[in-house]
């Protein structure tokens, strides 16, 4: 459960990779599509002049809610809750970006607020949604896809080889009672495939996949990554970080 007298962080990876990468100009301007709780931005900020513009997206409202509190005084920086995939939509985008950032995946904060159900250590509603107000949650998905269907996304989404065990035991186990939780969905995979690889909860990659699904994370990218690249100008950068 998270402390609500400590504000939630998130440690960001390849910090100086990225903004290396990105080649930051202080004139320049640049979208941070991932903000989470800002490590990437507060860096990218920390390079540019008092000319220098710094876009900042995420879906998840608590990250906004986030940014808004730490940066809607700098006139420097533009704050909007989207899917980086809809960037070109952005009006503050049309005149072209010298850099844009994306860091893939779920931050931190997500992972240790039990109420949003990303994580099978804390028992909450079995959700998952980055934006909670965007599409069905993992409880709906698993309510409604037919066995094939969820065993096809822990297999290409999670790379779990025992996909086709764990769907059908979702399957028999909806038809009992509704799955709701995240520690029932767990507890359910344990059952089924047991600890198969050492130091790794065997619902690891279930829970990934899930994720991954209800968030529409890979056509996301693809959209994001083609939109990114018709929105850079002439010699600006696309840093995109992939951590697991
Ligand atoms: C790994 S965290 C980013 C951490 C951030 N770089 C930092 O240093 O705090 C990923 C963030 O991206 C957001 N996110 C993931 N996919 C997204 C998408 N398609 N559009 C907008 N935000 C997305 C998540 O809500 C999450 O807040």
């Amino acid at each position: 459960m998270a402390n609500p007298e400590q504000p939630l962080r998130h440690v960001p990876v390849m910090l100086d990779e990225a903004v290396e990468g990105l080649s930051v100009r202080a004139d320049g301007r640049y979208l941070d599509g991932t903000f989470g709780r800002g490590g990437h931005a507060r860096a990218v900020l920390a390079r540019l002049g008092a000319h220098g513009q710094l876009l900042l997206m995420d879906r998840d409202p608590a990250a906004i809610a986030a940014a808004r509190d730490e940066f809607a005084d700098d006139p420097r920086v533009a704050i909007r809750q989207a899917n980086f995939s809809s960037l070109g939509t952005w009006e503050a985008t049309a005149a072209g970006l010298d850099g844009v950032l994306l860091d893939l995946g779920v931050s931190s904060p997500q992972l240790d607020e039990a109420a949003r159900g990303f994580s099978f250590l804390h028992d909450a509603p079995l959700d998952m949604r980055m934006d909670p107000e965007t599409g069905p949650g993992v409880a709906d998905f698993l309510a409604r896809a037919s066995e094939a269907e969820i065993a096809d996304v822990l297999w290409e989404y999670g790379e779990e080889r025992h996909a086709r065990r764990i769907a059908r035991a979702i399957v028999a186990e909806r038809q009992a009672r509704p799955l709701l939780r995240t520690t029932q969905l767990a507890a359910l995979i344990e059952r089924v495939v047991g600890w198969h690889e050492p130091g790794k909860h065997p619902a690891t990659r279930s829970f990934q996949a899930l994720r991954i699904q209800v968030n529409g994370e890979l056509a996301a990218l693809q959209a994001g990554l083609e939109v990114a690249l018709e929105r850079l100008r002439p010699g600006g950068r696309l840093a995109v970080i992939s951590f697991h």
